[in-house]
């Protein structure tokens, strides 16, 4: 059965569409069958592969109206499309009985086809948030090393903690990743030093550096293997899809070293 991954961080721009896209990318390049889910209103993840529009998006199918159908971008890589009409989605679905589960219901028949699904969230942490943390097997936290990268974090702690209570016991953090990544930037330095004592063996070995090809591809609506596959960011990302992958085999960190405060 495919796990699903949740990329999330309530700040806005720290990296997380970014990532969903090319760790997806990453791990396609390394035999793995991947969907990923754009549940951004913003639809920056579909907007970045160059989808057109579709009859049905991720928006139709919260409300009970289709099925999930799969938009096919690449052999291997599939996508469900979001559009502006998802930020109607969380005040519409408020009375909805059992309205944090319509995402894992829509799972169902699909998570067999995959290795894993890829949850790219909107930066928030409403209903379309608690939607992906209750489908999710883990999750993921890209943090920008800039100043107040840690800023907001134990908000986000809280919210796992109570999704785990009520809605999804078996969710946790596979890992942080650090992204933006300067090393010719002391604060950038400190800053991950700061995110190490915060999440210990969390923290992902690879960092994503600041690369310009990462910010480019979008624009020529591929991911970074398709635009520069010889880049820095290439590389990183492909690094760090191959440390999650050993992570989710090998089942490292499982409930072990939860971040304790900020
Ligand atoms: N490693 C990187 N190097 C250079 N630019 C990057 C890198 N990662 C992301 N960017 C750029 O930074 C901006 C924000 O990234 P991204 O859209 O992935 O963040 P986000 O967390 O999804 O934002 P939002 O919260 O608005 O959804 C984008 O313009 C992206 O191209
Ligand atoms: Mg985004």
């Amino acid at each position: 059965m495919g796990k699903v991954i949740s990329l999330l961080n309530h700040k806005g721009g720290v990296g997380k569409t970014t990532s969903t896209i090319n760790i997806g990318a990453g791990l396609v390049a390394l035999g793995k069958k991947v969907l990923l889910v754009d549940l951004d209103p913003q639809a920056n993840l579909t907007l970045s592969l160059g989808i057109p529009r579709q009859k049905v998006t991720i928006y139709e199918s919260l409300r009970g109206d289709s099925e999930l159908i799969p938009y096919t971008v690449k052999p291997n890589l599939d996508v469900i499309i979001s559009s502006l009409d998802l930020s109607g989605a969380e005040m519409e679905l408020i009375n909805e009985a059992g309205r944090e589960y319509l995402l894992r219901e829509l799972f169902e028949p699909v998570v067999g086809e995959y290795d894993f699904i890829l949850i790219d969230c909107p930066p928030s942490l409403g209903l379309l948030t608690l939607n992906a943390l209750t489908s999710s097997h883990f999750i993921i936290i890209p943090l920008q090393t800039e100043f107040l990268a840690l800023q907001g974090l134990t908000k986000i702690k809280q919210v796992i903690d109570k999704v785990r209570v009520r809605l999804n016991k078996s969710v946790h953090i596979i890992g942080v990743v650090a992204t933006m990544y300067d090393s010719r930037k002391i604060l950038n330095r400190d800053v991950v030093d700061t995110i190490k004592k915060f999440f210990g063996k969390r923290v992902f070995e690879t960092m994503i550096r600041d690369n310009i090809s990462l910010a480019e591809a979008p624009s020529k609506r591929v991911d970074i293997f398709e635009y520069s596959p010889g880049s820095i960011g290439a590389q990183d990302y492909l690094a760090l899809s191959k440390e999650i992958l050993e992570r989710v085999e090998n089942g490292v960190l499982k409930e072990e070293s939860e971040p304790s405060g900020e």
